[in-house]
């Protein structure tokens, strides 16, 4: 970018009438004052986690519900409340909230523990039993009370498997004094499928579910959110209204609602506009789907991607023996061992539900159905998100030589 237009941008900036009051607010992480529409899941969570206050372990509860329908925002506001009461009453109790997602990795999950806990791990190098003896060791010899908060679980499970959570919801057995309690969250409703039935029972002693939000909840909860985040007048109700039915239309998710609100408010800022409007709410949208999908693909495992530039590669919508075939000579490409064809289909099913492909059935008569997967995202797309991974550089030419 030359120097002048980066001036043009500050010089802009700084003319242009801020129509943010709070920019902060309208973080998708954001945990607000008021939680609307919450009241009983607040109740329930904060009656079974109550016996910590004198010394009691609390049960384990387990939440789910999709994305969006506030479960971090409750569990974070819940635990915030609980901490303040205990230091007021100077009760001795450590909370530790880990994102499994964001995580990443079972040592990382277990080095977010220790540290909430304050007790000292190293970055790497120990193995995962001697972390878990740290934390019980110290648990035992401060006898503290401790709830661990592990947020968006789900993640951690299909990656991993329950290994870690079969050794923390048996923690208390090995502890000789103090307690853990656990409290679950996950945004997969089928996620209890992948647990073993002992960790299940234990982590869902208590379980609490979160429906989405109605399109008029949704309409409370933004409306609140955007008169602490921008100022008066700036938002019209008819963008409120367009960007509540929006969010309304998928699942009720309040995520997606106040993203876009915030990202109606940068357009719009952009533009130099002084109102936000229906316009920008569909701008923002388009924004918004395709920045999701381009972090879809580039989270993707290698062999997903694989697959998704083996869909690509075929002029028509083929077979999937055609996918698995130009797939196998990629993998060939790249040195690679390749996936069982059952393992390939099982990623073809994954990538329809992200959006990414559709893999509708067609009957092809005497020779019974089959799968016909075709891209449901453009080329090009693909590959600006796939050209930044080294390893499909190749695989990309490859792809364009023959095309
Ligand atoms: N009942 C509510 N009242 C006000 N804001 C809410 C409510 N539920 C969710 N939000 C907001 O919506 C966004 C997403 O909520 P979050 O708790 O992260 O959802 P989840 O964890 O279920 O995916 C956050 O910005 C949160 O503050
Ligand atoms: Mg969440």
């Amino acid at each position: 970018m030359e120097s002048t237009s980066v001036d043009d941008i500050f010089k802009r900036a700084l003319t242009s009438t801020n129509i943010f009051k709070d920019r902060s607010v309208l973080r998708s992480d954001y945990v607000p004052d008021k939680l609307y529409f919450r009241d009983e899941q607040i109740r329930i969570i904060a009656e079974t986690i109550s016996p910590i206050l004198h010394g009691a372990r609390p049960s384990n509860i387990f939440l789910y519900g999709k994305t969006g329908t506030g479960k971090t925002a409750v569990a974070k506001y819940v635990f915030s409340k609980l901490s303040q009461t205990a230091i007021s009453k100077s009760i001795f109790v450590k909370l530790s909230y880990v994102n499994t997602r964001m995580a990443g990795t079972e040592y990382r999950v277990l080095y977010e523990i220790a540290r909430d806990f304050g007790i000292t791990v190293p970055h790497t190098g120990l193995s995962i039993s001697e972390i878990f003896d740290r934390i019980f060791k110290s648990v035992s010899k401060e006898n503290f009370s401790g709830i661990i908060t592990l947020d968006e679980i789900d993640f951690l499970v299909k990656n991993h498997g329950d290994d870690l959570l079969y050794e923390l919801t048996r923690a208390n057995e090995k502890l000789s004094s103090g307690f853990i309690s656990l409290l679950g969250i996950s945004n997969d409703l089928t996620f209890k499928d992948f647990l073993d039935p002992r960790v299940l029972s234990s982590l869902s002693e208590e379980e609490l579910v979160f429906p989405p939000y109605t399109a008029e909840e949704l309409k409370v909860i933004l409306a609140e959110r955007i008169k602490i985040g921008f100022q008066p007048n700036v938002f019209t109700d008819a963008a409120l209204n367009l960007a509540s039915a929006l969010a309304a239309s998928e699942h009720g998710d309040a995520r997606r609602a106040v993203d876009l609100v915030r990202v109606a408010g940068e357009i719009a800022e952009r533009n130099g506009l002084k109102k936000v409007d229906e316009q920008q709410i569909r701008e923002a949208l388009l924004k918004i789907d395709q920045d999701r999908l381009s972090d879809a693909l580039k989270s993707l495992p290698l062999h997903s991607k694989l697959v998704v530039l083996s869909v690509a590669s075929l002029k028509e919508s083929l077979s999937t023996g055609a996918v698995y075939t130009n797939y196998s000579l990629f993998c060939k490409r790249l040195n690679l061992s390749e996936l069982t064809p059952r393992r390939i289909s099982g990623l073809l099913n994954e990538l329809s539900m992200l959006g990414i492909i559709s893999a509708s059935t067609v009957s092809l008569g005497r020779q019974g159905r089959s799968k016909r997967p075709k891209l449901l995202i453009p080329f090009s797309t693909i590959k600006t998100v796939f050209l930044n991974d080294p390893i499909l550089f190749d695989v990309l030419n490859m792809i364009e030589s023959t095309g």
